[in-house]
């Protein structure tokens, strides 16, 4: 054996077992494997996960924080305002780096694989040549995939489709869409059934910004289960956002579940900015404007929760730390039984792998070993704690390492210092 990592909790409850890796793979998980290997690693009773997955991120924009000013209201509009405003003045060399940044953030928050919209609404498709060069840099350690995303529309922003199919032939991997912001319903519905047609024609997954909206009657997720079920691409699209939801009647949900459940479609909810970003209009009481994660769970749904936006004209915040977008699911969607706070650990981890379509994601045997050592004993706990990441692991290499948290005190009659785990 290349690794053995010693006595590791797993997410799906196992206690205390044993990972062997070799060439890159995981080749055997049992209790007290009785191999010797060429390196030995102590979980000591910590958390071992397959990395952490997002499923919903923009890459182009990212760490753009400031340029060419600061969103100063904090705001979606201004926030649209500000992109309109950078896009002019974008280099290719300037989005490369800005984003290699934020994969080196992501790699040390053990964050290994990211799917990626991409505006392509730029004639010049600049984004997209930047982030196809780095999807090929980062490959050794981080799985990029990536949306052609048409930010003003397909059917509003002149050349869209064109530009979308052009990104597509290019290497973009999945067909994206913006229904809400197309110029009417009936347009919307229209870019739904064209681009899931022609997803259908190249055999390609869907992933559209659906429904991001507080209007009860933004409806397109109707459109989409609809267009999914009638092409045959059970499995293959996620509506992203479909904060919608929130406001619609109780009544029109009950139907419209079993529909996106019949259709095999996929949900992203993107707790950090669907909290921030939704209910603006109201004054008291404020929607949350997030998307029902318990009913769609309820009802068979994939539920992924994605990062979204970090430092961008959108959203000030953000480290690539999907344990903060699985804490703030958690608490906006009250999600707060046992059974439903390991799901949000799931939303960040093995949902995602799925909806991504991953290969070779999970920690058992066949499985690369992909790895991440936290410092914390069980889901629960790491999304309460955002727990340091002590080992990230890509093919059986380590490639980040954290220390585990703690302060030190100085108090008469107390420990020396804390670590904020309960009985350790
Ligand atoms: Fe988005």
């Amino acid at each position: 054996m290349d690794v053995v990592i010693r006595n590791a909790n797993l997410p799906d409850g196992q206690l205390g077992v044993d990972v062997a890796i070799e060439h890159g793979r995981i080749v055997a998980v049992g209790s007290q494997l009785p191999l010797q290997a060429a390196q030995e690693i102590d979980a000591g009773g910590d958390l071992l996960t397959a990395p952490f997955v997002d499923a919903h991120f923009h890459m182009d924009a990212t760490l753009s924080y400031g340029l060419p000013r600061v969103n100063a209201s904090g705001t979606l509009l201004e926030g649209i305002a500000l992109w309109g405003e950078l896009k002019p003045h974008l280099t290719q060399q300037a989005l490369i780096d800005r984003a290699l940044q934020y994969c080196d953030w992501a790699v040390a928050r053990g964050l290994l694989a990211i799917r990626s919209h991409v505006d392509i609404c730029d004639d010049r498709l600049l984004a997209v040549e930047a982030l196809l060069e780095v999807k090929r840099l980062v490959a050794p350690y981080l799985d990029v995939q990536l949306v052609a995303f048409p930010q003003d529309g397909v059917l509003r922003a002149p050349n869209a489709l064109i530009n979308l199919k052009r990104a597509i032939a290019m290497g973009v991997d999945v067909v994206g869409g913006i229904p809400h912001f197309e110029r009417t319903m009936a347009e919307g519905a229209e870019s739904v059934r064209i681009l899931c047609e022609y997803a259908a024609d190249q055999g390609l997954m869907v992933d559209m910004h659906c429904d991001e909206s507080d209007d009860p009657m933004s409806r397109h997720i109707e459109t989409l289960a609809y267009q999914s079920n009638r092409l045959g691409l059970h499995g293959r699209v996620t509506g992203s956002h479909l904060t919608s939801m929130h406001s619609m009647d109780n009544y029109y949900v009950s139907k419209l579940l079993p529909l996106m459940r019949e259709a095999g479609v996929a949900a992203v909810a993107n707790p950090l900015i669907n909290i921030t970003l939704q209910g603006r209009h109201d004054t008291y009481p404020k929607r949350r404007g997030m998307t029902r994660v318990p009913e769609l769970l309820a009802a068979g749904i994939p539920v992924a929760f994605g990062h979204d936006c970090a430092m961008d004209p959108w959203y000030s915040l953000g480290s690539g730390d999907m344990l903060e977008v699985a804490h703030m699911g958690l608490h906006v969607a009250q999600m707060t039984g046992q059974d439903a706070m390991r799901e949000c650990f799931r939303a960040v981890t093995s949902t995602p792998a799925a909806i991504l379509g991953l290969q070779g994601y999970g920690v058992a045997p066949g499985c690369h070993a992909d790895l991440v050592l936290l410092d914390a004993a069980d889901p629960v706990e790491a999304i309460r704690l955002r727990a340091a990441r002590r080992m990230v692991m890509r093919r059986g290499q380590i490639i980040a390492e954290s220390p585990c948290a703690h302060a030190r005190l100085a108090l008469p009659g107390r420990p020396g210092q804390v670590n904020f785990r309960l009985g350790r």
